[in-house]
């Protein structure tokens, strides 16, 4: 691993690449960032996807020509105002969040970012609020409480057209999915996910593992067979 040799820790390394990345392909934005300063001035936890993995989202939208989108967890919305922004034509994203306080917090980037009318923001726990939408949705990001993920999944197929993209965050967190301990709600929740996807014939399935900014981790990525 001469690449990294010097550097103190590799985790350290990975924050530096991902602020290399950052500074060389994504164009500064004071939207982004003014949303991020929200949500930290608010207390919110920093847990939003970085800025890379967020334009990841945008250009998945973009490429899929995804015109309806859900989101389960938006916390302050910083996943979202990147998924609205590769929408087409008059699209629209749906986000699911519990929090009314997170809520609040993401309604306020939405309007700053200029996306109040593309993005609906439904406030309740998840598995209440999923069973009154309507699809069919063309993409959905499920970053909510992982012990639901299961859960999360055979909604959004069931809201999905023939053809959908359906993406989860944080399924390899550190690693621990591997032998979760047992108090570790979210890796046991998250290790399920990998045999009920696999056993579902709708789905076809596969999950990348990530490092960066935000540590070690990973998103899978189900298509809803036509
Ligand atoms: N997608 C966001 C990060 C989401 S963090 C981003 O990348 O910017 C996870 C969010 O899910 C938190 O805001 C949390 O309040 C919310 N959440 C947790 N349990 C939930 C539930 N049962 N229903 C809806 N949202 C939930
Ligand atoms: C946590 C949740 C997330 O969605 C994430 O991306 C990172 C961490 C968490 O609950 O710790
Ligand atoms: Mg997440």
């Amino acid at each position: 691993m001469s690449g990294i040799a010097g550097w103190k820790a590799v985790d350290e390394a990975w924050q530096a690449v991902d602020e290399f990345i950052a500074d060389r392909l994504l164009p500064d934005d004071p939207v982004l960032d003014d949303c991020l300063a929200r949500c930290s001035a608010a207390g919110l936890p920093d847990i939003a996807v970085s800025a890379a993995q967020g334009r990841f989202l945008q250009l998945l939208v973009a490429l899929t020509g995804a015109r309806r989108v859900l989101e389960i967890g938006t916390l302050g919305g910083y996943s979202t105002i990147h998924l609205a922004r590769g929408l087409a034509g008059d699209g629209q994203v749906v986000t699911l969040e519990a929090q009314d306080t997170f809520a609040a917090v993401a309604r306020a980037n939405f309007q700053a970012a200029g996306l109040g009318k593309r993005i609906a923001l439904h406030v309740g726990e998840a598995l209440t609020t999923l069973p009154d939408l309507t699809g069919p949705f063309d993409l959905t990001f499920i970053d909510a409480d992982k012990p639901n993920n299961c859960a999360y999944v055979d909604h959004a197929l069931r809201l999905s057209r023939p053809g959908a993209l359906i993406v989860v965050d944080n399924v390899v967190r550190e690693g621990t999915i591997l032998e979760p301990a047992d108090d570790d709600e979210s890796a046991i929740g998250t290790r399920a996910l990998y045999d009920h996807v696999f056993q579902h014939d709708r789905l076809e399935a596969t999950a990348l593992q990530t490092v960066g900014g935000k540590g070690w981790d990973g998103m899978m990525f189900l298509r809803v067979k036509p």
